[in-house]
């Protein structure tokens, strides 16, 4: 009986949050990713996993239209989120990206307080009333971001004078202060040491709880640990994805197979 329940608990699928459809990504020429289909749930932590170089982060970027700001990028086909083209000529990429927001592999506080990095993002989209609404969302996101204890007594002290893990704990709190739904993050963890990582870790298995999240991690065991869906590309193609325990133990495709059993990549 137990046992049964597990194995319930394994196949349980999640609402699609976000869908690729046909995607291409080409920088002038070179055309980065290849026809990927995808299907990335809701309440899930999914990994994208590949060697150097396969389009982990072209892709990513995909998802909140952060391609448009790179000249040279074009991309075709659809990435709907939930259900609705966000390359659509309606959508306005600054309030998507409340809505996806980011991550990125290098800590980048902005040159504010603590407290203005926080609310930069609720202030431009209009989301506090008056000053009370907006210290009750930064408390908020700074306890989200599992960083309010260390900082409370220094909100005013600039957020580039925290340490590195601190810094990305920061930036996590301000990406998580617009409400987002959907969470991106390109190998937030590689300017880590082991006990900040552990800590982002955590966080981001808390994060689940509320938000669709997708991380690039070059860290099979980081994959391991914290995901749930994995997504291995290499050479710009998806080439299998599935539940995570079923790529890292019975990958389908040899090419998966040699990526984590370390021959490529
Ligand atoms: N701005 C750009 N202009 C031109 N080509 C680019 C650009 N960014 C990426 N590429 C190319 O697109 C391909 C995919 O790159 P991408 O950065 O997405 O890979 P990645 O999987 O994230 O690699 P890494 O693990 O090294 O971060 C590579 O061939 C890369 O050289
Ligand atoms: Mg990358």
């Amino acid at each position: 009986m137990n046992d049964m329940r597990i194995v319930e608990r394994e196949v349980e699928t999640k609402a699609v949050k976000i869908s690729a459809r046909n995607c291409q990504v080409y920088y002038g020429e070179t055309h980065a990713i290849k026809d990927v289909n995808i299907d990335i749930e809701d309440k899930t932590v999914t990994a994208f996993i590949g060697p150097s170089g396969c389009g982990k982060s072209t892709f990513l970027r995909c998802l909140n239209r952060m391609n448009d700001t790179i000249d040279v990028a074009r991309v075709e086909g659809e990435i709907l989120l939930d259900g609705e083209d966000i390359y659509d000529p309606k959508v306005d990429p600054v309030q998507l990206r409340a809505k996806v927001g980011m991550v990125f592999q290098k800590p980048n506080p902005f040159p504010k307080t603590i407290y203005d990095n926080v609310a930069y993002g609720p202030r431009i989209h209009g989301l506090a009333g008056n000053k009370a609404d907006l210290d009750v969302i930064v408390e908020k996101s700074l306890r989200r971001g599992a960083i309010w204890d260390e900082v409370k007594d220094r909100l005013d002290a600039p957020g580039t004078g925290l340490s590195g893990g601190q810094q990305q704990r920061l930036c996590i709190a301000r990406a998580v202060a617009t409400e987002p739904e959907v969470l991106l993050m390109d190998e937030p963890c590689s300017a880590l040491d082991p006990i900040a990582t552990a800590q982002v870790e955590e966080l981001i298995d808390e994060l689940r709880e509320q938000y669709s999240v997708v991380i690039v991690t070059h860290s099979m065991q980081q994959a391991a640990r914290v995901s749930q869906k994995t997504a291995f590309f290499h050479l710009g193609n998806l080439v299998e994805f599935g539940e995570t325990g079923q790529i890292f133990t019975n990958p389908q495709d040899p090419r998966t197979e040699s990526y984590i059993t370390g021959r490529i990549g």
